[in-house]
């Protein structure tokens, strides 16, 4: 017997509300993501930290950039945009730091290989195709980071 789709639901099934609700807490990662490599790119001391505090440097004008992408979804989806980063860890150790964004961006990562899924379900193929774009920064912060800590990139997995 075939399945029923409306008693077959997966991850994917959501209401364009609830995507408005998992974009602001994209877009509050986003903040969280500016503001810490705003702080850590001058707290990184160290002569064999200046090429990875210049990349952080880029990492906080590109994680602007991802803001102003989802905000501008969560307006088109008619949803307003959350003014509350998610909190940032401080430490005065520059390992600490660099674990602290590589874990964020892990975070953001799996978050956004879920969302492109579930727009697509949604029908919003276009709203999938910038957080793709997105998504392709993100996997280049990550190995920035793993770079930088000396380890290979985790497998975060999609879900
Ligand atoms: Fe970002
Ligand atoms: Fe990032």
């Amino acid at each position: 017997m075939a399945d029923n789709p409306a008693t077959t639901k997966g991850a994917t099934d959501i209401t364009r509300e609830q995507l408005i609700g998992l974009l602001n807490e994209d877009l509050a990662r986003e903040y969280q993501a500016i503001i810490a490599y705003v702080v850590y790119s001058q707290a990184l001391k160290g002569a064999q930290y200046m090429s990875i505090a210049e990349e952080l440097e880029t990492h906080a004008s590109e994680e602007l950039e991802h803001a102003l992408i989802v905000s501008k979804q969560i307006d088109y989806l008619g949803g307003t945009a959350t003014v509350t980063p998610e909190p940032v860890k401080v430490s005065d150790k520059a390992e600490d730091m660099l674990r602290f964004d590589l874990d964020n961006e892990n975070e953001t990562v799996r978050n956004y290989r879920e969302r492109v899924r579930q727009c697509e379900a949604l029908g919003e193929f276009a709203i999938a195709e910038q957080i793709r774009e997105i998504l392709v920064q993100e996997q280049e912060h990550q190995i920035d980071l793993a770079t930088a800590l000396g380890i290979d990139v985790p497998d975060v997995g999609g879900r």
